[in-house]
């Protein structure tokens, strides 16, 4: 066997030789409500896409290889959604109430996580700082009022002048800090969210976008895309638009198994225009959305710690 790295470095070369058994092996197959053995998994697609977002709310990472943990995918050090932006009274923000921050962009490098943003200078946090007991605050994510270790005062004051709101501060979440748990129904005691939303995975299919785009009947549909839902992994699915509204259990290459939690719930953040910073006032792609299918699903991992590899730039 091919050992992981060396297969990574040498991706053209290995598709070119091993194409059809790599594509196999990353192929997306799911168990659907609608059938009478639910037992059965069915292939549906391939994966095309990993994203990791490891600041709520903030441009994510793309990369071709992730790890599965409970709470979110791993790209490179990072974690989905480890750090949330808060006001000074710990309340969580995002895109819906300020929208510059999707000019923010994240970048990985080692042990360090980069912010860059026209204008400002470019600076890093460590993605696992020393445990500081004097530096652990309470921060509120929807309902959860939880605890974060405060990321200081550099990066709070870069944040507050980008984003032009007084006493912003970073959080992070460390090992000692107890993880979220997950509200959706369908979770247990045992599935732990970071600072997502309500599943530790959001899945989305390339064929759902193009059937949501073709339907918006406005110049918005040259402007919106996968970005603007912020799917953790993007599948290419055989079967058409939609059809992830039936699924139930997803299992991606032979080992990493998921459980389908729930529809993502739609929101305002979608319709966030990443050229002018602002909401786009023909409130797309959510006005069209509304009409149809829910277009995205969130998942639980079963088996964590599973890598997994995508072979198709897009
Ligand atoms: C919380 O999530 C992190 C990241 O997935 C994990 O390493 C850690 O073990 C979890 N902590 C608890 C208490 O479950
Ligand atoms: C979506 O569009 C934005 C702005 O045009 C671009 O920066 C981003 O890379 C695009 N994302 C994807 C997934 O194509
Ligand atoms: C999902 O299942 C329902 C009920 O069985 C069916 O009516 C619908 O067509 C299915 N949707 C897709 C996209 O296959």
């Amino acid at each position: 066997m091919l050992d992981l790295s060396q297969l990574i470095q040498q991706k053209n070369i290995l598709l070119a030789v091993f194409g059809g058994a790599a594509v196999a092996s990353f192929a997306v197959w799911v168990m659907s409500r609608r059938k009478r053995q639910k037992t059965e998994y069915e292939l549906v697609g391939e994966v095309t896409a990993l994203h990791c977002y490891p600041v709520k709310s903030l441009t994510g990472i793309s990369h071709n290889v992730g790890f599965c943990t409970f709470s979110g995918i791993r790209t490179m050090n990072a974690v989905d959604r480890q750090f949330v932006i808060v006001r000074h009274n710990g309340d969580f923000i995002t895109q819906r109430q300020v929208p510059r921050m999707v000019a923010i962009k994240t970048k990985c490098e080692g042990d360090y996580l980069h912010f860059q943003a026209d204008g400002m200078p470019d600076i890093k946090v460590p993605l696992n700082p020393k445990e500081d007991k004097a530096a652990i605050r309470s921060c509120r994510v929807w309902q959860d009022q939880t605890l974060a270790q405060d990321c200081g005062e550099e990066i709070s004051q870069w944040l507050s002048e980008f984003l032009q709101e007084t006493s912003l501060r970073l959080l992070v979440v460390t090992p000692v800090i107890k993880n979220r748990s997950c509200k959706v129904n369908s979770a247990t005691g045992k599935d732990t969210l970071l600072f997502q939303d309500e599943g530790p995975y959001l899945l989305a299919t390339e064929e759902s976008l193009a059937d949501l785009l073709e339907k918006i009947d406005s110049p918005a549909r040259e402007e919106i895309n996968m970005s603007n839902f912020r799917p953790n992994i993007v599948i290419r699915c055989s079967k058409g638009p939609w059809d992830e509204d039936n699924w139930s259990h997803i299992l991606i290459g032979k080992n990493l198994k998921m459980r389908v939690l729930a529809p993502m719930g739609r929101c305002v953040l979608t319709t966030v225009n990443s050229k002018t910073l602002k909401r786009r006032e023909d409130g797309e792609p959510l006005k069209t959305l509304r009409r149809l299918p829910t277009f995205a699903v969130c998942g639980l991992g079963e088996r964590p710690h599973q890598p997994m590899v995508r072979w198709h730039e897009g």
